[in-house]
């Protein structure tokens, strides 16, 4: 087995294209995977679904030696074909299997690391035994509500309170911005939190009609921090441009009023306002990343140190 430098970046569905200009020095491309096999630092990379963090080459005769190998290394690995799919099946089935069933919300993320592997050629596996995401190929499901939530959008924040590991509690104040027609608030509300949901568009009745939801009609972005006061979490699914968005994430955070923080950048169109983007990942103590339930969008978030 040789370990390689670098890391193999797994394309965020739909998002090649811009993950292939996130890494314009990559060492080879196969299907969604971009490897990047060199020691130097990479610059920002968001289009992801996963990444593959330390990869390795291991060549096998057969396919019980491989899955052999890969056992002795860890329990779980998700296969990744890009070529060569009946072998790539072989080897899965020859592991251990892992569940890839839906998930009702909410649930502890398992601590086990989840893998990854692929097979460049017949007798050489290309593969990660810590990757990003701790869900076979950053995909997650979960069992949806058909019923409750005004639009799909509630999946989303479903997967970034996940990614977060902590959610609003009972008595703590949220306040959604662009939150017309009330997913998030759905969300939010259910976990018994108090809501504030601001949007110029209305809220589902059902929603806007709970005891703990309170509406405002409003532009979000012309309402100072200190109209509002403190709040425990600050969550935005606005459509805007990106530095409409940033501004008002400076404003708050300058306020000192808002602890958590979990917004949607949208991107305008086909573009990707990469300067925006950086400027918000590099706010201390927040990351940028893209869900697996994110279309043309990242998604920003802040938590309070705990
Ligand atoms: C993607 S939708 C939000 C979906 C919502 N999070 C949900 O779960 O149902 C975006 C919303 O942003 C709202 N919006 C756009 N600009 C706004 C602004 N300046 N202030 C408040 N809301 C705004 C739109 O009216 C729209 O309802």
């Amino acid at each position: 087995m040789q370990y390689l430098n670098g890391k193999v970046y797994h394309a965020a569905g739909g998002f090649l294209g811009q993950l292939l200009e996130e890494v314009p020095d990559h060492t080879r491309v196969d299907g969604d995977l971009v490897s990047r096999w060199t020691s130097s630092e990479p610059g920002s990379v968001y289009w992801t679904r996963n990444v593959w963090e330390k990869p390795f080459l291991l060549e096998f005769d057969s396919i019980s030696q491989a899955a052999k190998a890969l056992k002795a290394i860890q329990r779980n690995w998700a296969a990744c074909p890009t070529r060569l799919y009946r072998r790539v099946a072989l080897i899965e089935e020859a592991l251990p299997g892992i569940s890839a069933k839906a998930r009702a919300f909410p649930f502890v993320i398992p601590a086990a690391p989840m893998g990854a592997f692929t097979l460049l050629d017949e007798h050489l596996l290309l593969g990660s035994a810590e990757c990003s995401s701790k869900f076979p190929n950053g995909e997650l499901s979960f069992i949806e509500d058909k019923g409750g939530p005004p639009s799909r959008a509630y999946l989303k924040l479903w997967e970034a309170l996940e990614l977060a590991g902590r959610m609003p509690c009972p008595g703590e104040c949220c306040l959604d911005a662009g939150a017309s027609p009330g997913g998030w608030t759905w969300v939010l509300s259910n976990l018994g939190a108090k809501v504030i949901s601001i949007d110029r568009a209305p809220l589902d009745p059902a929603i806007a009609t709970r005891a703990n939801v309170s509406y405002m009609s409003h532009d979000a972005f012309t309402l100072k921090p200190e109209d509002i006061g403190p709040v425990d979490w600050l969550f935005s699914d606005v459509i805007c441009y990106p530095p409409a968005l940033l501004a008002w994430i400076e404003k708050w955070l300058e306020s000192g009023l808002a602890k958590n923080f979990i917004c949607t950048i949208k991107m305008q169109g086909e573009h990707f306002d990469k300067a925006t983007t950086d400027r918000l990942a590099s706010i201390p103590d927040s990351r940028v990343v893209h869900l697996w339930h994110n279309k043309h969008e990242l998604t920003w978030m802040r938590l309070a140190r705990s």
